[in-house]
């Protein structure tokens, strides 16, 4: 089980940074009062602002907040009217309006599944959703909440509820907590579930440190094997509430090895870092000096503010598979690391490569001598004004090839490729940049001098000294 009572025993080091974390980020009594009051204000102004409403219906507060597996500082609660009734979609829109029309505060439209609204009041982050609660029916995703709240009332003790806080805090602090696109993690309920299964965080990190695949099943209803056919995905975990769905369906490769890194390094050599990242910010001279000796690029992407987080957040990825794909087919260029982030107002790659400029003679490969003579022919044919055919190298045949002028730059190149992707609707403007002065005033501009920092020197703000 490994609790960080039993860890004491083992490893007291470790043991001994978990109980310090775990101090911090536990909320203390008057934070969680102050939340509880607001909670109950708005839940009483909301019940009373839809009083006479034609359909039975509830005012619950679900969430984190809900199951005390919230982290201190983190102020949102999510409340949720839940009718007991089928109504058409439209009605859902109806209680917001009436809410806005009666509630005295200043709320923005919300849309995920269904539309819901957020406001804050006395700096607490409140999301009101509606949705049902229906026996037997789940009608739209918000309906698995109560049913997820009510399993783990039943489940989750206090001691367990801090190894969910530990969990949450190291992804967060290593970039992997949230199953939105922009992370593509672990959701609060993946912890939760996580823990209730392993017992303990330390427990949790050492199958996620060890194990290649995670497959948990509440349920009992698949065997591993049937899952991974259907899932297709290297963690499991089947909602307890809903055999059919994929707690983790949102959880990416990418984030999944780096968990899988950051746990067997935490494991190695414990620290706070993991969970409380430092983040270093070099000096601009710094940065200069390592963008004239480096070969980095920039890709500006300039956000559509119409357009939601995720939305753009999936957008912005898919264009960065494609600059990597491009780059990859590139047999000059070398593409060492990529990297994406969020600044004010765009969205920034950043790709490190061997080389800024090609080299103005290239090598085209062409087929194998086992290839058909027609074919042969054909290729000497359409290259017969290149240097070539070489067949002093291995079992194919090549030319050699001057590029032209403008195909030198890699970031000229990467220019011409973005213009043939589509960057609408998420993005107004795209840019390329590889001017060490022009990337450094563009990653000021955006506030994204940490986030540079970290690319520039290669390692993770959560990294701990070695
Ligand atoms: N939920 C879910 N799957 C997700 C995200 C959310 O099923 N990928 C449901 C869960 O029932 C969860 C509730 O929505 O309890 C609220 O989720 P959210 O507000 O995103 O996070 P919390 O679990 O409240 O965690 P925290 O606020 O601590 O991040």
């Amino acid at each position: 089980m490994l609790s960080i009572s039993e860890s004491t025993k083992i490893r007291p080091e470790l043991s001994l940074i978990l109980r310090k974390v775990l101090e911090k980020i536990t909320p203390k009594p008057n934070e969680e009062e102050k939340l509880q009051k607001v909670a109950e204000k708005v839940c009483e102004e909301v019940r009373e602002a839809l009083n006479g409403l034609p359909v039975p219906f509830s005012v619950e507060v679900h969430g984190s907040f809900a199951h005390d597996t919230w982290l201190s500082g983190d102020r949102d609660i999510d409340i949720f009217i839940l009718l007991r009734e089928c109504k058409p979609k439209d009605f859902l829109q109806e209680i917001l309006n009436i809410l806005e029309e009666k509630l005295p505060y200043q709320f923005e439209h919300r849309y995920a599944e269904h539309p819901y609204l957020k406001t804050l009041i006395d700096d607490v982050e409140i999301e009101i959703v509606p949705g049902y609660y229906i026996e037997d029916k789940v009608l739209s995703a918000v309906d698995r909440t109560p049913r997820h709240t009510r399993f783990l009332k039943q489940h989750l003790t206090r001691e367990l509820c801090d190894e969910v806080r530990l969990l949450k805090a190291f992804l967060k602090g290593i970039g992997a907590y949230g199953a939105e696109i922009k992370v593509q993690g672990f959701s609060g309920y993946a912890c939760e579930l996580l823990i209730i299964h392993y017992r303990s965080f330390l427990r949790t990190l050492l199958e996620i440190a060890n194990k290649p695949r995670i497959f948990i099943d509440f349920t009992k209803t698949w065997t591993e094997k049937e899952a991974k056919k259907t899932f297709k995905k290297r963690v499991i975990i089947i909602d307890p509430t809903d055999p059919k769905r994929n707690v983790t369906a949102n959880l990416s490769n990418q984030t999944f090895l780096k968990v899988k890194i950051a746990a067997k390094l935490f494991l190695e050599k414990p620290s706070d870092t993991f969970f409380f990242p430092k983040e270093a910010i070099l000096p601009p001279n710094e940065l200069l000096k390592h963008l004239q000796e480096r070969s980095i690029i920039l890709v500006e992407l300039e956000i559509n503010p119409d357009v939601s987080p995720d939305t753009y957040w999936g957008q912005a990825k898919r264009i960065m598979d494609k600059i990597q794909q491009f780059i990859r087919k590139q047999e000059d260029v070398y593409l060492y690391n990529i990297d994406i982030f969020e600044g004010r107002k765009s969205i920034l790659i950043l790709l490190e490569t061997n080389t800024k400029k090609l080299p103005l003679y290239m090598r085209i490969r062409g087929p194998p001598v086992w290839a058909s003579g027609r074919d042969l022919l054909n290729f000497l044919k359409k290259h017969q004004k290149e240097i070539g055919p070489i067949i002093t190298l291995g079992p194919r045949i090549a030319f050699i090839t001057r590029r032209r002028e403008d195909e030198i730059s890699v970031a000229n190149l990467l220019k011409k490729f973005i213009s043939t992707i589509k960057i609408k609707p998420s993005f107004l403007t795209v840019n390329v940049y590889d001017s060490p002065n022009d990337i450094l005033e563009i990653v000021s501009r955006e506030n994204a001098l940490a986030n540079f920092s970290h690319f520039i020197t290669g390692k993770p703000p959560w990294l701990p000294e070695l």
